[in-house]
């Protein structure tokens, strides 16, 4: 089928073209930049060069490609993360989320396509009540100013009329291109020790490998019907227990411990609340309405495959 991609050339994009078209689709992917647009023709792709927020040319770009699915996956987080000017990190991403995801619904109505699937996140439910969450747990309602633009975005894709809308919330990525990977910047974090566990390290984190996130979007395209599914692989994991697993993956040095009020001094009660009461998320609802089933169903072996060759060459 025809595929329109925003946002083909990103850590979730890479994989999802390669196994878009390794499926028999055919790609019409965006980037900013005539290289990654070479880049991506030469996988076999087309390429159309714009920025996402100037709606007149995606809106345009969407109807020249004719899609039967629209596929978001932009998102604009590559500067470093100062975590006390979090707001301010994410507000480019928050106007893709909504600006962005209202042209593509709009365009993607207009151009006839019967399904948009979209890029969520599933660390912003309210850090509250079982370790474990579902879908149809409320979102954080402690930071609304973060969590809003997400919520709004997703009534938007759900609640759409004439194009049936699906969210797919992933876990934190980690392999090739993430910041979970050789060179990126939690790995690089905890190659320095500058990721300590905080207090008891409760915190839950859900993972997903990026190709494992790539291949559930895939299935995406036909099934899941309209509404909101966890992409996170089997393990939600406490802070004190993934931080170390990783820091031997990668050959560092086991992480320092911290107490809450010196990384709260230090970095500002986010990422506090990361380290002892972030939730994690189930990925029941989507092994059910997708069929799928994560490639690497722990990140403790995604994590050790993912820098396999790093902690052997000791870098
Ligand atoms: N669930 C998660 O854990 C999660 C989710 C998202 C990102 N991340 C992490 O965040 C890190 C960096 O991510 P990222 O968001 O900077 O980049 P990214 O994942 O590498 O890609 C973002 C995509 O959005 C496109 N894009 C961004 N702004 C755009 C705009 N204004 N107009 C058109 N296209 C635009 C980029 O295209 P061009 O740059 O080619 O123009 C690219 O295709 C990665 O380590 C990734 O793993 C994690």
């Amino acid at each position: 089928m025809r595929v329109f991609l925003a946002g083909a050339t990103g850590a979730i994009g890479r994989p999802l073209v390669r196994r878009l078209l390794a499926a028999g689709h055919a790609v019409v992917g965006t980037t900013r930049t005539q290289g990654r647009a070479a880049a991506l023709r030469a996988a076999g792709a087309e390429a159309v060069v714009l920025d996402a927020l100037d709606a007149a040319a995606l809106r345009r770009a969407v109807l020249d490609a004719r899609p039967e699915v629209v596929l978001n996956e932009l998102t604009d987080l590559s500067a470093p993360l100062n975590p006390r000017r979090y707001a301010q990190w994410l507000e480019s991403t928050q106007r893709l989320r909504t600006e962005s995801t209202a042209t593509l619904l709009d365009a993607g109505r207009e151009a006839g396509a019967r399904r948009i699937v979209v890029q969520s996140v599933c660390f912003v439910t309210a850090q509250r009540g079982p370790w474990v969450l579902d879908e149809d747990a409320p979102l954080d309602d402690a930071a609304p100013e973060l969590t809003e633009p997400v919520a709004a975005m997703e009534r938007m894709v759900v609640d759409a009329d004439g194009i049936e809308g699906l969210v797919l919330r992933y876990g934190w990525f980690y392999g090739p291109g993430t910041s979970i990977g050789p060179g990126g910047q939690h790995a690089e974090m905890v190659r320095r020790r500058r990721l300590p566990i905080i207090g008891a390290g409760d915190g839950r984190w859900s993972f997903v490998h990026v190709d494992d996130a790539a291949a559930a979007t895939v299935l995406a395209l036909d099934a899941g019907g309209r509404g909101v599914l966890n992409v996170v692989d089997d393990e939600p994991a406490p802070q004190r227990e993934w931080v170390p697993e990783l820091a031997r993956a990668i050959g560092a040095p086991p992480p320092r411990t911290v107490p809450a009020w010196l990384a709260r001094a230090v970095g500002g009660e986010l990422i506090v609340r990361t380290g002892t009461t972030m939730r994690g998320a189930s990925n029941a609802r989507a092994r059910e309405r997708l069929g799928w089933r994560p490639g690497r169903p722990s990140w403790r072996e995604g994590f050790a495959e993912t820098f396999a060759e790093r902690a052997a060459a000791n870098v």
